[in-house]
């Protein structure tokens, strides 16, 4: 926890809000400690004895503080509307009553505040008891029109607690799904769905598909795979990148041109694309194809086209590889040609249909070669 400010400054005002109020009365460990002051949060942390001002967001009203070493947000109170429903809200009142900053959150479990000098818990919407029963519930029925990020938080947040959603929340979020306006920030709904399916959790898809939440990112109908996906993942997650997974999990729908993907994003897709319709009947094939790509492809491989064969090459012809190299070939009195990469090439076959091949082996394989083809 970050340093007490009740001794270097009147805290009467000042709210740990949202996330990590909900996370304390869960017994969860928050990813944030997101802080609030009712009033002018910038002027405040002026007050703050010792606190060092590290950067200020004028128009949002918030400020980042060191004291003590170490690095705190506190947010001002502020008031928004959706003057563009899908896109960022315009901030109408900085210094607003408590009551009017919770108003605008997403869910009720996300609107507790607890005062920081007497630890109260304040409770406008029923927050409370929502965590209490495991509901996810709007504060409003326009909750999902004016930011349909929602509904992959709404997801993201029932996957990580174990939640449902409260069934007129359900509602809306299905009316809104037939109804979807794509005109949104596709900026917001990428972060969102990073956070949801990096967790790897069957049950995030599961729901993803079913629910039809997959039309957030395509007009098209998709049909949910068979596979296990978190179950795959898991079993090769030391070859991937953490940060990935989640394009694994949407790389199964197939259009995500609106996602603005980096460019490592865009190859891990590209290459599964440029492989998918090959016909890979050896291992020597399959060993070519995979060998210069991410597990990333290989898996969204497997579950979109052949399971046993990305399987195969993961388990048994990745870590294949040959000693012999091109100055074993010159110690042999072979000037460098093409010849070499035949040679190569031929050994690398034998070696695939037999891992054991020792490096003596390739040398006399290596003669017998080009004895017959230089
Ligand atoms: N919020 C919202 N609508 C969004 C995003 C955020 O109303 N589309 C509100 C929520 O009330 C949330 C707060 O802003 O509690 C802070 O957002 P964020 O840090 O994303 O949420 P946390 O609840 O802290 O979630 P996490 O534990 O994943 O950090």
């Amino acid at each position: 926890m970050h340093s007490d400010i009740n001794i270097l400054a009147d805290t009467s005002n000042l709210f740990y809000i949202g996330g990590v109020v909900r996370d304390k009365i869960l017994e969860k460990e928050s990813f944030d400690i997101d802080l609030t002051y009712v009033g002018n949060a910038i002027e405040y942390a002026q007050t703050i004895k010792n606190a060092e001002i590290l950067k200020i967001n004028e128009p949002f009203g918030t400020v980042r503080v060191r004291i003590d070493g170490q690095e705190t947000d506190i947010a001002s109170t502020r008031s928004e509307i959706y003057e563009r429903p899908g896109h960022l809200p315009i901030i109408t009142q900085i210094g607003c009553s408590l009551k009017q900053d919770v108003l605008r959150r997403d869910f009720t479990i996300n609107t507790l505040a607890q005062n920081y000098k007497t630890g109260e818990i304040i409770d406008y919407t029923g927050g409370l008891d929502d965590i209490k029963a495991g509901k996810i519930k709007v504060l409003h029925d326009k909750s999902f029109i004016e930011d349909p990020t929602r509904i992959l938080r709404a997801l993201k947040f029932s996957v990580r607690f174990g939640f449902g959603l409260d069934e007129h929340t359900k509602m809306l979020r299905d009316d809104y799904l037939k109804n979807i306006n794509y005109d949104m920030s596709f900026k917001r709904l990428k972060k969102e769905l990073i956070e949801t399916f990096n967790l790897n959790l069957q049950k995030a898809y599961d729901e993803f598909m079913d629910n039809k939440i997959y039309k957030l990112v395509t007009q098209k109908e998709i049909s949910k795979t068979g596979i296990n996906i978190q179950k795959f993942i898991t079993e090769y997650d030391r070859l991937i990148e953490h940060s990935n997974i989640w394009l694994i999990y949407l790389a199964t729908i197939s259009d995500l041109a609106n996602l603005e993907l980096t460019k490592e994003e865009k190859k891990i897709i590209k290459d599964f694309n440029s492989i998918e319709n090959l016909s890979l009947n050896t291992d020597y094939e399959i060993y070519n194809t995979f060998k210069n790509l991410k597990t990333e492809t290989i898996i969204i491989y497997g579950i979109l086209k052949n399971e046993s064969i990305a399987r195969h090459y993961l388990n048994n012809l990745k870590n294949i590889t040959i000693s012999i190299n091109g100055a074993d070939l010159q110690r042999m009195g072979i000037k460098p040609s093409p010849v070499y990469q035949d040679c190569f090439d031929y050994i690398l076959k034998q070696k695939l249909a037999n891992k054991n091949l020792t490096s003596e082996d390739e040398i006399s394989l290596a003669k017998k070669f080009l004895i017959n083809n230089n």
